[in-house]
């Protein structure tokens, strides 16, 4: 049986749909306690009724730093934080120079997933394992992504610098980079349904069975991140991606 997870404290933001919930779900399932951080319950009530005990939900935005602070509290009080996922994050179509929609992603995808890591580490257990999300995209153009892509492409190096800086007191930094996942986000893009049909149809004819992947086969890579399986793994970021990027 694999026990590396029982007992431990994970915490999981962006938790509420999604990747983020799926990560969850595979934690409570591998016997983790999760404390999980979203503005919203949304999908979590349903896991919450199924492990009352071991999942813990606290309510706040990433770009709110006092929320942050809130969330590192709720930790301390749980104990030292043995797995972390800065997850949430959002993606919105605009033109590639409106710096405005960069900006606004940035907060989130980018500032909001370090500033989550900064305000935590305190809180991390010695050793401690954490796994940002970044993006197939991320070394890729996309029409109408770029701000999008540009957020996570700077998380994905800030992650490889930081993974060098505290490497020595224990902690272990890596990224997992989704590939075209069958999520909310894409219908958070505000494309009408046959457009966001057409972008599927494109994006599915580069994925090896033509299938968008489903969040719990990102969660399943996150959760080998996270574990003492990948202790040798530093600064690294996996695409998981069924082939997109490969053509
Ligand atoms: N799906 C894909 O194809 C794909 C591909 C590559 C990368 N990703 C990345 O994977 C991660 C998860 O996305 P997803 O696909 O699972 O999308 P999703 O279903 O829309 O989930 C996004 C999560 O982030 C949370 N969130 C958004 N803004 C937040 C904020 N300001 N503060 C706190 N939580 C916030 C949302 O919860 P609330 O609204 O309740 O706050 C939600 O739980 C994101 O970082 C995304 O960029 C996704």
């Amino acid at each position: 049986m694999n026990t590396n997870f029982q007992g431990r404290l994970a915490v999981v933001t962006g938790a509420s749909s999604g990747i983020g919930l799926a990560v969850c779900d595979l934690l409570l399932q591998r016997g983790a306690r999760v404390l999980a951080f979203s503005r919203r319950l949304g999908a979590l009530e349903a896991l919450q009724a199924l492990h009352p005990e071991q999942l813990h939900w606290c309510a706040g935005d990433v770009t709110d730093i006092d929320a942050l602070h809130g969330l590192a509290e709720r930790a301390g009080r749980l104990g030292a934080v043995d797995y972390l996922v800065p997850n949430a994050g959002i993606a919105r179509l605009a033109p590639g120079c409106d710096m405005q929609a960069f900006e606004q992603q940035w907060q989130v995808n980018g500032a909001g997933a370090i500033n989550t890591f900064q305000v935590l580490r305190p809180h991390l257990a010695r050793p401690a394992s954490v796994v940002f999300i970044s993006t197939f995209l991320r070394q890729l153009g996309f029409a109408g992504l770029g701000g999008y892509i540009a957020s996570k492409a700077a998380l994905s190096a800030l992650v490889r610098s930081l993974a060098l800086e505290h490497a020595g007191d224990g902690l272990r930094l890596n990224l997992v980079s989704p590939g075209p996942t069958a999520t909310p986000i894409w219908n958070s893009l505000g494309l009408a349904d046959d457009a966001l049909a057409g972008v599927a149809s494109e994006v599915g004819k580069r994925l090896v069975d033509g299938e968008f992947l489903d969040p719990q086969a990102i969660a399943e890579v996150v959760l080998f991140q996270l574990s003492n399986g990948a202790r040798g793994v530093h600064g690294q970021d996996w695409v998981v991606d069924k082939g997109y990027t490969l053509q």
